[in-house]
């Protein structure tokens, strides 16, 4: 397989769902572009709707929103697939005066809620809940300041408490066990409100200004380049730009693990982005050996774990993910399904506690992958059949447009 070319990720998905968010609080009209048209902003998108929001097409790269005044919806909020639009919902919720119930899909509805409503609850906000996930019923209100330790280092936490401080006006103080990824801090800090770190935790103190409307453009999405950048690592020659892509420090793991498994990626035309760190990359193909991936560096490659796994099942040696349970509750149990995947396929990979371990071969993949509708699971196995000999055969691949809806096209163009 030969990489060439150039590709444009789409816009970043946790960045898009921020942007929306704040947008749709923020008084006047305000200009948003690079966002992603994936199935997952756009629940975000109809989500605000419901509570009034004036929100253009989510169908073009660009969108207007109006200032506009939160109300209650007139029927159950469906965050779809979105874990994210469910979470900072919530604490976009717990500040307003009305009741709303939250669901989503099959898979959504699995997902834990508790970590985000206990904390909120702690605020003040008043949650109907049946078990540790949705639906659920939000009624906000007058809020209390918080100052919390997260048990797991989510940005979906730290970003939902944040949220429901803007919304409710209170002082919220975060500490998590290893930072995780730091967008809505950005965001804060870009739009004037009070937002600072000290010793590691993130404070936000509310101020008497209104969030001013404002003009962004969206960065690529290095989770989605990851997968065009594994491509090209696996491929025998060629080059591939991938360009516009954020390298945010929390985002940028990947990079790292690839440089230790001997894969360079070289950063070129760094720039900035509405507070955000932008470059293209360059990218060749590399020999891989294994590595170990640390627990503290998980949360700033969370979501390209699968893809990673793919690599270590061709890298020289035995490759081990430390801690990485957070990945039985995304959008599957990633943990599993990873490591039964890759045995599905001919490779030796195994969960062992919440320990991901993997050994490296030349024998090339064959077999069904079955990917549960998770996106990442059929990209990450997608990039495993680009391997010369491969026959890797995926369960479905629509999935892919929740956050990467030109995949396919995109890999096709680029591997010949
Ligand atoms: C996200 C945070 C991460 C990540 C998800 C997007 C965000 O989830 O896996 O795809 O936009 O804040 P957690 O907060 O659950 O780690």
């Amino acid at each position: 397989m030969r990489a060439r070319g150039v590709v444009q990720p789409p816009g970043d998905k946790s960045i898009s769902h921020r942007v929306l968010m704040l947008a749709a609080l923020a008084r006047g009209t305000s200009e948003l572009s690079g966002l992603l048209t994936g199935a997952d902003v756009k629940s975000s998108a109809r989500v605000l709707r419901q509570v009034g929001a004036d929100i253009s097409s989510i169908n073009d790269t660009s969108v207007a929103i109006h200032a506009s005044r939160f109300l209650h919806p007139a029927s159950r909020l469906n965050c779809g697939n979105s874990g994210t639009t469910a979470r900072l919902m919530l604490g976009i919720l717990a500040g307003q005066t009305f009741s709303a119930t939250l669901t989503g899909d099959s898979s959504l509805r699995r997902r834990p809620m508790r970590r985000v409503t206990e904390p909120l609850k702690q605020m003040g906000a008043d949650i109907a809940e049946r078990g540790d996930g949705l639906p659920l019923t939000i009624r906000g209100g007058k809020l209390r300041g918080l100052t919390y330790t997260s048990p797991v280092a989510s940005a979906q936490v730290k970003s939902a408490l944040l949220l429901a401080g803007l919304t409710g006006q209170v002082p919220v103080t975060i500490r998590e066990p290893y930072r995780s990824r730091d967008h809505t801090e950005r965001l804060f800090a870009h739009l004037g409100l009070g937002i600072h770190e000290r010793d590691g935790a993130i404070s936000y103190q509310p101020s008497a200004v209104s969030i001013p409307s404002f003009t962004v453009t969206v960065p690529g999405d290095i989770s989605s380049a990851a997968f065009m950048v594994a491509a090209a690592v696996l491929a025998d020659n060629g080059e591939l730009l991938v360009e516009n892509v954020g390298v945010n420090p929390t985002r940028t793991g990947i990079l790292v693990v690839l440089e230790r498994m001997g894969a360079h990626v070289e950063r070129i035309n760094l720039r900035d982005a509405g507070g955000e760190p932008v470059a293209d990359l360059v990218v060749r193909p590399a020999q891989l050996r294994a590595t170990e991936v640390t627990a503290p560096e998980i949360p700033t490659l969370v979501d390209e774990v699968p893809v990673l796994a793919v690599l270590a099942s061709r890298a020289h040696g035995a490759t081990v993910f430390r801690d990485v349970g957070e990945l039985r509750v995304k959008e599957s149990n990633r943990l599993e399904l990873v490591a039964a995947n890759l045995r599905a396929v001919g490779a030796r990979a195994e969960a062992r506690g919440n320990d991901l371990h993997i050994e490296g071969s030349d024998t090339p993949p064959r077999g069904r992958v079955v990917t549960a509708s998770d996106h990442r699971l059929a990209m990450a196995f997608a990039v495993l059949g680009t391997v010369g000999g491969a026959d890797v055969r995926l369960s479905e691949k629509k999935s892919v447009a929740i956050s990467y809806p030109d995949f396919f096209r995109d890999l096709k163009r680029c591997f010949a």
